[in-house]
C-alpha cells in the first residue's frame, strides 16, 4: 500500500513522517510518497527522503495514495472516496471536518482521540509527544522575555535570588514545564484540579498549590472533568494569588473536548508584577489567559508581558516531527497483520476504544477511528452529539 506524506498548510512547520521512519514502514510493506519540500521547514530535505527510499513527487500523486498521513487534516476536496487519512483532526473543535469526511466516504483516524492510557497506545500518543515539547518551549520563551536571571547567582556584585515560576495545569506539558524551569534554577509552584497531580508535581521538583476544599475532578480516562463555576473561581483566586509575585507564569490547563479554561482572568493580571511574563500554551485554542492575543507577544498597561506564540511544537519542528513520525509509524504498522496484511479491525482498542468494563473505557467515545464507509463510528456518540 502507498502512504502519501503531503506538505502541511502554511503556518505548520512540522512534517508528519521523517526519513528515519522509512525503514520501519518499508519493512511493514508500505511504499512512501513524499511531496517535494514537505520536510524542508523541519530540516528534512528531499534528498534525505530519497536516500531513505521514499519517492519524492508532486502533490497530486501524494494526495492520491491509499493512506494519507499528515498533521493537519487535509481539505476533503483533495481527497477521494475510500482513502484513509491519519492526522490530528481535533474533532471537538472542528466537527465540520469529520462531517466532510463522512460525506466524502473517507476513513478518518484522528490521533488526538487515542485511548492514551492503554499501555499499547503510549508509543502512538501524539498528544503526549507534542505537549511535552510545548511545555519545555513555553518555559524557554518565558525565560527569554523575563527581564531577570532565573537561577540563584552568588557574585561579587551581590546575590541574585532565583526566579519564581508558576505552572498552571500539570498534565504532560505542565510536568515538563515544571522540570524545565527547575533545571534552569527557578523555584517552581504548580497547580492542577486533579488531586493526583500533587504527587507528580512533587516528583519533578515543583511545589503543589493546594486549593481549599479541592474535590477530585478527574474522570475515568485521567482527564480533568468540567468544573463548577464556584470551584473554578476558587482555583483561579488561589493560584493567581500565588502568581502575583511570580516572574514567569506558564498556563497549560485544558479540559478534553472543551475550550481551554480561563486560569488567568484579566483582573488577576492587574496584580501581577511589572516585568512578569505569562506564557499561554493554549493561545491557539482559545487561551488560558483572558488577555492573550494568539500569535502575538504584547505588554499590558501594568507592564506584564503576555506571550501568545502559536503552535509551540512547531517552533521545535525538527524534534516534534521526529516524535510525531515515530508515533504514526508505530500506529500505522500496528494495523498490518503478517498473515492478512493491512486491516482495520473492530477488535482493535486503539481504533474503537477500550471495551466496557475496562478501566480505560470512556462512555460515548471510541478510539482514533472517527468515520468510515460514509458513517460516523457507532462508538463516537459524544461526537455524534455535536455533528
Ligand atoms: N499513557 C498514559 O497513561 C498517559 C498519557 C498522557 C497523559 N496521561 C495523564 O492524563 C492526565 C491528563 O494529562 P494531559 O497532559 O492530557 O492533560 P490536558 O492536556 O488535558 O490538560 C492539562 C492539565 O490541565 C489541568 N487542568 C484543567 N483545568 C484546570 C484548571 N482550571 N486549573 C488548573 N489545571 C487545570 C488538567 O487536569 C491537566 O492536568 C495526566 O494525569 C497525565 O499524566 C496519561
Amino acid at each position: 500500500m502507498k502512504i502519501g506524506v503531503p506538505m502541511e498548510p502554511e503556518g505548520e512547520t512540522r512534517v508528519s513522517i521523517v526519513p528515519g521512519s522509512m525503514k520501519k514502514l518499508h519493512k511493514a510493506g508500505f511504499e512512501v510518497l513524499v511531496e517535494s519540500g514537505a520536510g524542508v521547514a523541519a530540516n528534512y530535505s528531499d534528498s534525505e527522503y530519497s536516500d531513505a527510499g521514499a519517492t519524492v513527487g508532486k502533490r497530486s500523486d501524494v494526495m492520491s495514495c491509499e493512506i494519507i498521513i499528515s498533521i493537519r487534516m487535509p481539505e476533503a476536496s483533495e481527497l477521494s472516496k475510500g482513502q484513509i487519512v491519519a492526522c490530528v483532526a481535533d474533532p471537538f473543535r472542528h466537527p465540520e471536518k469529520v462531517k466532510s469526511c463522512i460525506d466524502s466516504g473517507i476513513t478518518l483516524m484522528s490521533m488526538d482521540m487515542i485511548p492514551r492510557r492503554l499501555s499499547r497506545a503510549q508509543s502512538m500518543d501524539v498528544n503526549s509527544s507534542q505537549d511535552n515539547l510545548a511545555g519545555y518551549k513555553a518555559v524557554l520563551l518565558g525565560a527569554a522575555e523575563v527581564p531577570r536571571g532565573i537561577p540563584m547567582m552568588t557574585t561579587s556584585a551581590g546575590t541574585v535570588r532565583p526566579a519564581k515560576v508558576v505552572i498552571m495545569g500539570s498534565g504532560v506539558a505542565g510536568l515538563q514545564a515544571i522540570a524545565t524551569a527547575k533545571r534552569l534554577g527557578a523555584v517552581v509552584y504548580a497547580s492542577d484540579v486533579r488531586k493526583s497531580a500533587a504527587e507528580q508535581i512533587e516528583s519533578v521538583g515543583g511545589r503543589f498549590i493546594e486549593v481549599d476544599g479541592m474535590d477530585d475532578f478527574e474522570d475515568e480516562a485521567g482527564y480533568a472533568k468540567p468544573l463548577t463555576p464556584e470551584f473554578i473561581q476558587k482555583v483561579n483566586d488561589t493560584v493567581c494569588e500565588v502568581a502575583s509575585d511570580a516572574d514567569i507564569i506558564v498556563t497549560t490547563a485544558r479540559i478534553f473536548g472543551r475550550p481551554a479554561p480561563i486560569t488567568v482572568p484579566a483582573t488577576a493580571i492587574k496584580n501581577f508584577k511589572s516585568g512578569a511574563v505569562v506564557v499561554d500554551m493554549n493561545a491557539d485554542v482559545g487561551g488560558n489567559c483572558e488577555l492573550t492575543k494568539a500569535g502575538e507577544i504584547h505588554i499590558t498597561d501594568n507592564g506584564v508581558i503576555v506571550v501568545g506564540t502559536s503552535n509551540l511544537p512547531g517552533t521545535l519542528a525538527n524534534t516534534a516531527s521526529m516524535l510525531y513520525s515515530n508515533n504514526l509509524t508505530t500506529f500505522i504498522t500496528s494495523l498490518v497483520d503478517k498473515e492478512t496484511g493491512f486491516q482495520i479491525s473492530e477488535e482493535d482498542d486503539i481504533l474503537v476504544g477500550a471495551p466496557e468494563g475496562n478501566d480505560f473505557h470512556v462512555p460515548g467515545m471510541g478510539g482514533v477511528l472517527l468515520c468510515s464507509d460514509g458513517k460516523l463510528h457507532p462508538k463516537q456518540t459524544r461526537l455524534g452529539g455535536i455533528l
